[in-house]
């Protein structure tokens, strides 16, 4: 059944009563952090603690030149912000329960005192490998502790680390080394996700073979399965530890110093490293975890995000250790040993905050009510959604179910590039509308403008941008500051344009409808089709490729890949199955194509551009309403690809 999308759900009447925030406060608050920036901002530093207070909040601009800057004059550890100052405070708290991929293996529990002590020996780890302040660390780990250490370990000396998914494979991984020019790799022997292994470092082998001279890579041991060592240039974790204390000082770094970069996938050419800095960064996710989740002091907290994407950077490793809190993090897989692991690891360890993605939803709901309702669920307190558009019988299933009706659910717009939440509703304070995600954060200027860069008021469809800068944004792409103004501010000028599709209703709410440009969402995963047809097209079989996303049940969009073989090539079953496995292992196995669709030609306009449009509408099962396919140079290949749908 279609869920009509301008239902309200009202908040809860306990959830209210209970509320940090009111709606009445949160529209004095938002007010003001827009007609008194600087000083709501300086305030919201206070939420950090400096090496020097900074002075002035935002000074940036869009246009011509995009200079973004917040708290420039202002100095911090972020390091010492989500570790140190709560050592000092709380030393007896835990900072990360770690919950192993096996339910029957050893559940870990660190507290501050011991995550200080853990991280500074790690940093010092990291400095006897040579690594020094401003150099590059690539980062190919497990959800381990020791993802989240090595990190914080990076930032407390003033290294910049690169967190690259472990689903990525070793050619992917060796471009993301080459192209932030890392000398420095830090992995496991292995991975476990779902009761199998995932072989960590024969990948940094692979990735760093004949390519990037790596200076060190350092190994932590996770599985005990034999890896090959090079001599000089690979050294074990654990052994590396019996050399160095836990006296580390943390490093004081500039506000505008980069913490970290993070490849993301575009509309165009190859993934970009997203530069995020330090003290707007930690302001932002240190503020947005505070306000999107209510966070509490007695709350458990647990993200489902794996650190190699940018909800594992800021509400895993940042956000959450910013304010003390206590989270748990998790190793393994949501079906694994059996579709109940989420609600059994919310009843063994009382989490009171889930923070998930709709593909996990959508692939859970299906199992049906059973495998939730057999777990207690009583410590429940929010319930949060990011990553893609999430369908408003998604929602419902998991206010419903999960929640008992009983719990607030938060619908979290954000991207790599925004650094922390930017449109959502607040627990307790506003009513929810299942498939909306909400209203502006502080600070927030959304705008929906028309194709032609117009604004448009109140209720509104059309292209989301952003107006004024906030302290999370990122400044730049790594080493390519002309692509991060051509990306991101020159489709309407002088505004951030998000690549996002919106509407916003006669509340103000808004509602995501999906990329308006040519990159899909996979189960919550950005991918550019442009990355898949260049995999595509340097197997030696194929001509040309043109890849589109289309609605899929669980992963909220598939990878459906059109293939034009050389001639003389045959169109089998056979080089289907091994244009997808190639794809895999370029790319790696977050982006499997979901069909490869043999075909002998695409269609294209008389000057020869492919018509991506009538692709889509193919793969998505809309071939009754293509629209206008008059500027087709051939008009029988597209009733030739309607007769060969695969989805
Ligand atoms: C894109 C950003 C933000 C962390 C994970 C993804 C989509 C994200 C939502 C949401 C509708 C959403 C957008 C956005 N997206 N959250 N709550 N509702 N769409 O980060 O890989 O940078 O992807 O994810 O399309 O542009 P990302």
């Amino acid at each position: 059944m279609i869920m009509d999308d301008t239902t309200i759900v009202p908040v809860p009447a306990t959830a209210k009563a209970d509320a940090s925030c009111t709606a009445e406060q949160y529209r004095t608050a938002y007010a003001r952090s827009l007609d008194e920036s600087e000083a709501f901002w300086l305030s919201q530093a206070g939420r950090i603690d400096w090496m020097k207070k900074p002075t002035v909040a935002g000074n940036w601009k869009f246009a011509p030149k995009v200079d973004i800057k917040w708290f420039e004059d202002g100095q911090l550890n972020a390091c010492w912000n989500c570790v140190d100052r709560h050592a000092i405070a709380t030393p007896d708290r835990m900072a990360i329960i770690s919950e192993p991929d096996d339910p029957d293996a050893a559940v870990r529990r660190i507290d501050y005192r011991t995550l200080k002590s853990d991280v500074a020996r790690f940093a010092n780890v990291l400095k006897e490998m040579g690594v020094s302040r401003g150099d590059r660390v690539t980062i190919y780990m497990p959800m381990i502790a020791e993802a989240v250490y090595a990190m914080l370990a990076c930032a407390r000396i003033g290294a910049v680390h690169s967190v690259v998914f472990g689903g990525f494979s070793p050619e992917a991984l060796r471009g993301r080394i080459e192209g932030c020019d890392s000398r420095f790799v830090i992995t496991a022997d292995a991975g476990r996700r779902g009761g199998k292994s995932i072989a960590l470092k024969a990948n940094v082998d692979a990735a760093l073979d004949g390519g990037p001279s790596a200076d060190a890579v350092l190994v932590v041991r996770v599985t005990g399965e034999p890896v090959t060592m090079t001599p000089g240039r690979d050294r074990w974790y654990h052994e590396a530890l019996e050399s160095v204390d836990d006296d580390c000082p943390c490093a004081p770094m500039n506000a505008e110093d980069p913490l970290f970069i993070l490849y993301t996938s575009g509309s165009t050419g190859k993934p970009k490293g997203v530069v995020h800095t330090t003290g707007g960064y930690m302001v932002w996710t240190a503020s947005t975890f505070a306000h999107a989740f209510d966070y509490r002091e007695d709350d458990l907290f647990f993200c489902t995000a794996d650190v190699g994407w940018i909800t594992g950077h800021s509400y895993v490793a940042y956000g959450p250790l910013a304010n003390g809190a206590t989270q748990l993090i998790f190793e393994g897989v949501p079906n694994h040993p059996d579709e109940s692991r989420f609600w059994q690891i919310v009843e063994k360890h009382k989490v009171s905050i889930l923070y998930t993605a709709p593909t996990a939803i959508r692939a859970l709901m299906r199992e049906g009510d059973a495998p939730v309702t057999k777990h207690d669920r009583s410590s429940l307190r929010i319930l949060g959604t990011v990553g893609e558009p999430i369908n408003p019988e998604a929602w419902r299933w998991y206010h419903r179910v999960v929640g008992d009706g009983q719990v607030p659910v938060v619908d979290t717009w954000w991207q790599t590039e925004t650094g922390g939440i930017m449109l959502t509703t607040l627990p307790g304070a506003h009513d929810m509308k299942p498939g909306w995600a909400g209203l502006p954060m502080f600070g927030v200027k959304p705008l929906i403008v028309d194709n032609d860069g117009r604004p448009l008021d109140g209720e509104a469809e059309g292209n989301l941008c952003i107006s004024e800068s906030w302290p999370g944004q990122a400044r730049s792409v790594y080493g390519d500051h002309a692509r991060f103004h051509q990306t991101y501010f020159s489709t309407y000028e002088g505004l951030y344009f998000t690549g996002d599709g919106a509407k916003r209703d006669a509340d103000g709410y808004y509602r995501i409808t999906g990329r308006v440009d040519d990159v899909i969402n996979v189960s919550g995963h950005r991918m550019g089709t442009a990355e898949v047809e260049s995999a595509l097209v340097l197997h030696g079989d194929v001509a040309e490729a043109a890849v589109v996303g289309y609605p899929h049940d669980i992963k909220g969009q598939g990878i459906y890949c059109y293939v034009t073989p050389n001639a003389g090539v045959a169109m089998t079953s056979e080089l289907e199955a091994e244009l997808r496995a190639h794809v895999r292992k370029e790319i790696g196995p977050v982006a499997t194509p979901d069909h490869i669709h043999l075909t002998a030609a695409l269609p294209k306009t008389r000057s020869g551009k492919i018509m991506r449009r009538i692709l889509r509408k193919i793969a998505g099962g809309e071939s009754d309403s293509l629209g206008d396919t008059s500027t087709l140079a051939d008009p029988n290949v597209v009733d030739a690809l309607i007769a060969g749908c695969k989805a």
